[in-house]
């Protein structure tokens, strides 16, 4: 991919002395929609992501061009007055401002030439936006030694999703700045503390079926969602002693249902809390090695998911009671943000391939066009290749 990669840039900008950067999209476990609540997940780096080949340039012009926008061609910008601009560069430029306004001392001197290259389907629910927002980060400290921590640019990346418009959780930038093979990161969103599980799946992997119902998450339900739960939060922190709604126990729920007496807030709650359980649980199974359990605990979420929290919608709901009824499948549930995108299950190695025929056949009856299936590896954060 290196190779790929520099020479697609020397095409584009010339035959330069050029750096060649790598970010990864992630997958998570279990704990949807938590990571804006204060809650624990469990996401992992994946080896498909952003690649960037850049190169320093005299003056203060930033040239990128993106091999999969290509019809957008060079998009060009002067660091001396950053445009507002509405593509995948916004998130460039985002990643530019946010990093000058977190420290003066932190400046952009030089413009630069950047190759970018994803191999994650766009809006697949796989994070291409939290890497090639890290991915950025990781380019500007190395350019420029900003002296970041691996932290400090995934929060750059999230108050970058909010400067292009979706105001997301710490998930997706934590894993993909902090991932390591074989592990799952286990994060407490709240005090962004955080331990590496080993992901230690036997003869199973985790098989991602894409819905390919893509959906930008700047005009799906998402920000709703948030702000359901702020509203919760809001009414509940006057009769709980919480800083987030995931600092409510399941025991609580009964109590909470009275005191919201509004049935869709406390399904969002419900939701919430019994996820950020299933977190717990989830860690106590792969301890024991009880991927059985940990298959039921998906299936617990998807359910929850699509009645409690509504975020998941025909294809996703196709796709994973397809993957449920087939053979070999110990759980699955949709991942990420929802709405389309992608569904995850553990998976029995030797079933991948009758579990796919059977899935597409199902879902394409159904849905009327075809899902794609992807064997994900658990990878590394983001680095310099
Ligand atoms: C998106 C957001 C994350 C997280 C998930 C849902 O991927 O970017 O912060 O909220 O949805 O768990």
């Amino acid at each position: 991919m290196k190779h790929f990669v520099i020479n697609n840039f020397k095409n584009i900008f010339g035959n330069k002395e050029c750096n060649v950067y790598f970010a990864p999209g992630r997958v998570n476990l279990i704990g949807e929609h938590i990571d804006y609540n204060g809650g624990r997940v469990l996401p992992f780096a994946i080896k498909i992501g952003t690649y960037g080949v850049v190169a320093l340039r005299d003056d203060t012009l930033v040239r990128v061009y993106s091999e999969n926008f290509k019809d957008e061609g060079i998009i060009e910008f002067d660091l001396e007055s950053l445009p507002r601009l509405d593509s995948y560069a916004a998130y460039i430029v985002g990643m530019i401002v946010k990093s000058q306004v977190k420290d003066n001392s932190n400046v952009v001197s030089k413009g630069f030439d950047l190759y970018l290259y994803g191999n994650i389907p766009n809006g697949s629910g796989l994070s291409s936006s939290a890497s090639l927002t890290v991915l950025i980060g990781y380019i500007l400290n190395d350019l420029f030694n900003f002296n970041l921590t691996r932290t400090d640019i995934a929060l750059l990346g999230q108050s970058t999703e909010k400067y292009v418009g979706v105001n997301c959780g710490i998930m997706d930038h934590f894993a993909s700045a902090n991932g390591k093979s074989k592990s799952a990161i286990l994060l407490n969103t709240n005090s962004l503390s955080y331990n590496y599980v080993e992901l230690d799946l036997k003869d199973h992997i985790i098989l991602v079926a894409n819905t390919n119902k893509k959906r930008k998450l700047t005009d799906s339900k998402y920000n709703e969602r948030r702000s359901e739960c702020d509203k919760s939060y809001d009414v509940l922190r006057n009769y709980y002693n919480i800083s987030y709604l995931c600092d409510l126990k399941v025991s609580d729920l009964e109590n909470a249902e009275k005191i919201l007496n509004d049935d869709v807030l406390f399904r969002r709650v419900r939701h919430v809390v019994s996820e950020n359980d299933r977190v717990n649980q989830t860690c106590e199974l792969l301890k024991n090695g009880d991927l059985e359990g940990v298959g039921k605990i998906l299936n617990a979420s998807h359910k929850s998911l699509k009645n409690d929290y509504e975020v998941t919608g025909v294809e996703l709901d196709t796709i994973v009671a397809a993957l449920q009824m087939c053979d070999g499948v110990l759980g699955a549930r949709m991942v990420g943000a929802g709405f389309g995108g992608c569904a995850i299950a553990l998976v029995k190695k030797d079933f991948v391939k009758s579990i796919c025929e059977r899935v597409n056949e199902i879902y394409t009856g159904v849905v009327g066009y075809e899902p794609s299936f992807y064997e994900v590896e658990v990878g590394n954060g983001v680095c310099k290749l």
